[in-house]
């Protein structure tokens, strides 16, 4: 999988685009006890001046990776950011107590944007080419340590898929490194399986091992309840490649007794006709 090799986009506007990037009105809010006292958060969209904060935040959380876990994050370059704010996207912020703390992208990727459908195996018919208008990618998200584990990413989660919902998209894309097990469990909970195993991002200490994650939401996923499904080492690239050549999907991430990190493989049953009940 590579955007180099990948065949050229021919792309629409998404279906419609009437409910603007970054809709205002679609936002989460709640209330969460952190160390003993409670807090308010909300999840809204972002516009052009809060740039600087978003830069801000993005640089924290790049400082706070350990060094061990250097292929877990990749900051979004600026001009991805100033994409997804151009009517690519939209770019959600994670207030606490009204400061910024976290944020999540949302591309919507119209000709500008790479779309993530080009970085699906090939022949793979998971985005028809009739349906690349109607893709919305799940993409970075940060939440800060000490707010992790209450459920933040699941929230930004749903706060995107309904924002592309609401603009008409079928198809969410996302990608991860294998071994970000929280991360990937929520998009696997989300609906997601990951299709395609490969290195990206390349960087100077190498490229990341991604897996690419995929849900339509008009033709959901189900898997073969007469396969059991494998368990195969997050970081194991080759395997998994020869799973998803053998028509396995994945559908899970846990860690084993050691706490290396693992993703489940499932056998997944040929598509539903569309609209089916
Ligand atoms: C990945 C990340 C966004 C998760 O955010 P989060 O708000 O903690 O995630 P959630 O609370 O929604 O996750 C819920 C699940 O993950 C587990 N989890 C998440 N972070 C955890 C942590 N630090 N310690 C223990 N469990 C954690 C929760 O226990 C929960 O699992 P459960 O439902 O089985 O109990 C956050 O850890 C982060 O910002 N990491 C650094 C940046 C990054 O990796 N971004 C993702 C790039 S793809």
């Amino acid at each position: 999988m590579s955007r180099e090799n990948a065949p050229p986009a021919a792309q629409t506007p998404p279906a419609d685009a009437t409910v603007p990037a970054g809709d205002p009105t679609l936002r989460a809010a709640g209330r969460l006890r952190v160390e003993g006292r409670e807090v308010a958060y909300d999840v809204r969209a972002l516009g052009p001046d809060s740039l600087e904060a978003l830069d801000a935040v993005q640089q924290e959380a790049a400082r706070l990776i350990g060094d061990a876990d250097w292929d877990l994050f990749h900051p979004h370059p600026p001009e991805e950011i100033q994409l997804f704010m151009d009517g690519e996207g939209a770019v959600f912020g994670l207030f606490v107590d009204g400061r910024l703390e976290g944020y999540c992208f949302l591309g919507l990727p119209g000709g500008r944007l790479e779309s993530f459908a080009d970085l699906l195996p090939e022949g793979s018919g998971a985005v028809p080419a009739e349906e690349r208008s109607a893709v919305a990618h799940i993409d970075g998200v940060y939440a800060p340590p000490y707010l992790r584990g209450r459920g933040l990413q699941r929230v930004m989660i749903r706060v995107r898929m309904d924002h592309a919902l609401a603009r008409g998209c079928r198809h969410f894309l996302a990608n991860a490194s294998p071994r970000n097990t929280p991360s990937c469990r929520n998009m696997t909970r989300a609906g997601m399986a990951v299709r395609q195993i490969a290195y990206m991002h390349p960087t100077p200490r190498g490229a990341k091992l991604r897996v690419l994650l995929h849900k339509d939401v008009g033709r959901p996923v189900t898997f073969d309840p007469n396969v059991a499904p494998v368990a195969v080492p997050a970081m194991d690239e080759a395997r998994q490649q020869d799973l998803l050549a053998h028509g396995y999907l994945g559908c899970d991430f846990k860690r084993d007794a050691d706490g290396d990190p693992l993703v489940l493989y499932a056998r997944a049953l040929a598509g539903r006709p569309e609209n089916a009940a």
